[in-house]
């Protein structure tokens, strides 16, 4: 095994991890009471959950665009710029390389905080995904303001991207535990301190996406 030293970096600021948590929180919430207001169980009972899932949801909405904003002012936004140098070396490493104790192929810097899978999973998630639900569970919210529109896409859209979101989180669960060590990563997003290997070979693009604050 090639990788034996490590160090730790300030990866997240106290924003970030705050804004990480209480999204995931909130998004959780509205995982439990989005599938009990669709018929998949009963838990806190129908009203309760509607209610529940109504007053997050549009929480949600204003709190994300604030999110949005921040990334734009602080130019963090550029941490999520899709790229596919190295993509292919990532994806080998999940698929084989970890399993034979490879070196990650791109190590983390707080400039550049995440590897090219990363990027594109989180592009995918935070500018596609996460606003198609936002806007759907709007609209939806909104039906009997616009009578002329119909319930069926929506209603298909806003369940299918649910299960898009329960699948990332559980990949996105799973990818946080192959860090340095099982917890390396959660305690890196709860610190903001992430230990990391040092002897992977960092490329000079991969460290100046955007300076920290
Ligand atoms: C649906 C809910 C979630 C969403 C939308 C989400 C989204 C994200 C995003 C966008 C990032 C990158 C953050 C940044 O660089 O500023 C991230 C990182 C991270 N998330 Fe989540 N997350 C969710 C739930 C969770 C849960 C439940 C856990 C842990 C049990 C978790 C653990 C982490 C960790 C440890 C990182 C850092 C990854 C790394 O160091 O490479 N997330 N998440």
């Amino acid at each position: 095994m090639a990788q034996k030293h490590t160090k730790k970096i300030y990866l997240y600021t106290r924003f970030e991890r705050l804004w990480h948590w209480f999204q995931s929180l909130m998004i959780i919430l509205l995982i439990v009471t989005g599938f009990e207001v669709h018929g998949t169980y009963t838990l806190m009972g129908f009203e309760t959950a509607v209610n529940i899932h109504n007053y997050m949801g549009l929480f949600w909405l204003g709190s994300f665009a604030f999110f949005a904003f921040w990334l734009m002012i602080t130019g963090e936004w550029k941490q999520y710029i899709p790229t596919t140098r190295k993509l292919f070396d990532v994806i080998q490493y999940y698929m084989w390389g970890i399993f034979k104790g490879q070196a990650h192929p791109v190590q983390k810097s707080p400039g550049a905080k995440h590897n090219p899978l990363q990027r594109l999973a989180y592009l995918g998630i935070s500018a596609m995904l996460l606003p198609i639900q936002m806007v759907t569970g709007l609209l939806y919210y909104l039906y009997n303001s616009f009578p002329g529109m119909s319930l069926a896409p929506l209603a298909v859209i806003h369940t299918l991207v649910a299960f898009l979101l329960v699948n990332f989180l559980i990949i996105h669960v799973y990818m946080t535990t192959t860090g340095h060590s099982l917890f390396s990563h959660i305690s890196g997003m709860i610190t903001g301190w992430e230990e990391i290997y040092d002897t992977t070979r960092i490329e000079e693009w991969e460290t100046k996406a955007t300076k920290k604050a």
